[in-house]
């Protein structure tokens, strides 16, 4: 079982004037008996907020993945991705590249995405697009090698899958 934190970055959503059903996608395609919703809120898109949810629920919480979806674009106020960069140790770029590789086939639009990863301590951060449709095909490509990211950081992998 791993522990889970959803971020929902989104200043309309944070002042309720959007319902969150990309924080609700990320909960219905990681849930139990994998994995466990351990913290859940919806943030605006302030840099600063972010970086202290990022922070706090790696280094307090000792969470072991944490997910977050909107504010990767390249609007002004888009700052998730810079806010992430800032806490994180470690970049782990192979899971955006293969995310926009992957999802460019669906969508041209993957391309917009400024969406990295990366490590703090032993917490893996994503970053993903705030779309429900864009989290949803995000989450397919990487939920695959998940486990095995996440067996990895806490030094318990056995042995190194192969296949799909
Ligand atoms: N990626 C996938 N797979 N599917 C999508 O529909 N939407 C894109 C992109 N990534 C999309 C996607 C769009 S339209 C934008 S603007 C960027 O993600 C950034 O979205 P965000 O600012 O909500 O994070």
């Amino acid at each position: 079982m791993f522990n889970l934190g959803i971020l929902t970055v989104s200043t309309s959503g944070y002042h309720g004037k959007r319902e969150d059903t990309s924080g609700e996608a990320i909960r219905e395609l990681l849930a139990p008996p994998l994995y466990q919703v351990q913290r859940y809120e919806i943030v605006p898109d302030d840099d600063e907020v972010i970086q202290d949810r990022f922070k706090r629920w790696a280094d307090d919480d000792g969470l072991d993945l944490v997910i977050s979806t909107g504010g990767t674009g390249l609007s002004p106020r888009d700052v998730t991705p810079e806010a992430c960069l800032a806490v994180i140790q470690r970049e782990v770029p192979g899971l955006a590249e293969a995310i926009r590789a992957q999802t460019l086939e669906k969508t041209p639009m993957a391309m917009l995405s400024r969406s990295v990863a990366g490590i703090r301590g032993d917490t893996l951060i994503v970053t993903l697009p705030g779309s429900t449709k864009a989290v949803r095909e995000c989450l397919e490509v990487i939920i695959p090698v998940l486990p095995h990211a996440l067996e990895i950081l806490k030094d318990r992998a056995e042995g190194h899958p192969t296949g799909p």
